[in-house]
C-alpha cells in the first residue's frame, strides 16, 4: 500500500506555512454561521495537522477532528497547549460516532483522496448517522471540468526552514479518462548543501463530477449550495476549486 501523509508529515508545516488558513477559517466561520449557527459541534474529518480545527476552536466550537494519518494527529497533538480538541486516528470512510455533530467538515481536497463510490457512499451514510437532525456538511472539491479545462504543470516549490532547504517537485498526471489525478511528489531535504534526506510520494486524487457527488449524496442529504471556493457566488463549470454545503434529510 501506498502510504501517504507519513514521511510527507514532516515537512507539511512547512510546505503549507503559506497557505492562508486565517482567510480559509473565516470564510468556513462565516458558512457555518450561516446554515448552522454559532458554538456548534463540529467534526472535522481528515483534519491534517489540524491547522482549521485550531482557528474553529477559538470562535467558541467544540472539535473533534480525525485524520487517518497516525503522524498528522500526532503533529496535531503537539500543537493543542489548551488540550481541548479530540484528534483520534481514524479512516473518515468507517468512523461512526457515538456524540451526534452540527458540523461535519473536510478542507483541502479530502474528498478527492476517497477514490471509489463505495468510499463516497460510505461517507454520505456515515456522516447522515454522525450529524444531529438539521446537521450539515461542507467541503471543498477539485472540479473535474476545470482541471480538463486548465490542466495541471508540473511545478517546484522551495522552502526554507531554519538551516533546512526543502525542495518539493510536483508532476501531476491526469488517468484513466482523466478522472484520476496522480500528483508525483519528489522531496529532497538539504541542511546547508549536503541531501540529508529524499523520497517519493504520490497522492492519488479522484476528481469526481458534481453530478455523482449529487448523485451519492442525495439520499440522504439534501444539497443547500455551491460556491466557488472561498467566494460566496455561484459555482460555474470551469472553476477548479468549488465548495458544497448539505443538510442532513
Ligand atoms: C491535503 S491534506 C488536508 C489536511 C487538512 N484538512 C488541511 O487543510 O491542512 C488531506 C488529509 O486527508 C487525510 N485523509 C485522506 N484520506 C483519509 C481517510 N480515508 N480517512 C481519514 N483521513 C484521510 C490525509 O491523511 C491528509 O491528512
Amino acid at each position: 500500500m501506498n502510504v501517504i501523509f507519513s514521511k510527507y508529515a514532516d515537512y507539511y508545516d512547512a510546505l503549507y506555512k503559506d497557505k492562508n488558513y486565517n482567510k480559509e477559517t473565516q470564510y468556513i466561520e462565516k458558512l457555518i454561521n450561516k446554515f448552522a449557527g454559532k458554538k456548534l459541534d463540529i467534526l472535522e474529518l481528515g483534519c491534517g495537522s489540524g491547522s482549521h480545527a485550531f482557528k474553529l476552536q477559538k470562535k467558541g466550537h467544540k472539535i473533534v477532528a480525525i485524520d487517518r494519518s497516525k503522524k498528522m494527529i500526532n503533529l496535531a497533538k503537539k500543537k493543542d497547549e489548551y488540550n481541548k480538541i479530540q484528534f483520534l486516528t481514524r479512516d473518515l470512510t468507517k468512523y461512526v460516532s457515538k456524540k451526534k455533530f452540527d458540523v461535519i467538515i473536510l478542507l483541502f481536497h479530502v474528498i478527492n483522496f476517497l477514490d471509489s463510490n463505495k468510499d463516497l457512499k460510505m461517507l454520505a451514510k456515515n456522516s447522515n448517522k454522525n450529524l444531529k437532525k438539521n446537521g450539515i456538511i461542507i467541503f471543498d472539491f477539485i472540479n473535474f471540468d476545470g482541471v480538463i479545462l486548465d490542466k495541471p504543470k508540473k511545478k517546484i516549490k522551495i522552502v526554507n526552514q531554519k538551516k533546512i532547504k526543502i525542495i518539493r517537485e510536483t508532476e501531476p498526471k491526469l488517468i484513466k479518462d482523466k478522472s484520476i489525478l496522480n500528483i508525483h511528489f519528489k522531496m529532497t531535504i538539504k541542511n546547508k548543501n549536503k541531501i540529508i534526506d529524499r523520497f517519493k510520494e504520490t497522492h492519488k486524487l479522484k476528481l469526481h463530477s458534481i453530478l455523482n457527488i449529487k448523485k451519492i449524496f442525495t439520499p440522504n442529504f439534501d444539497l443547500l449550495n455551491i460556491f466557488k471556493w472561498m467566494k460566496f457566488q455561484k459555482f460555474i463549470k470551469n472553476h477548479w476549486f468549488g465548495l458544497i454545503v448539505m443538510k442532513k434529510n
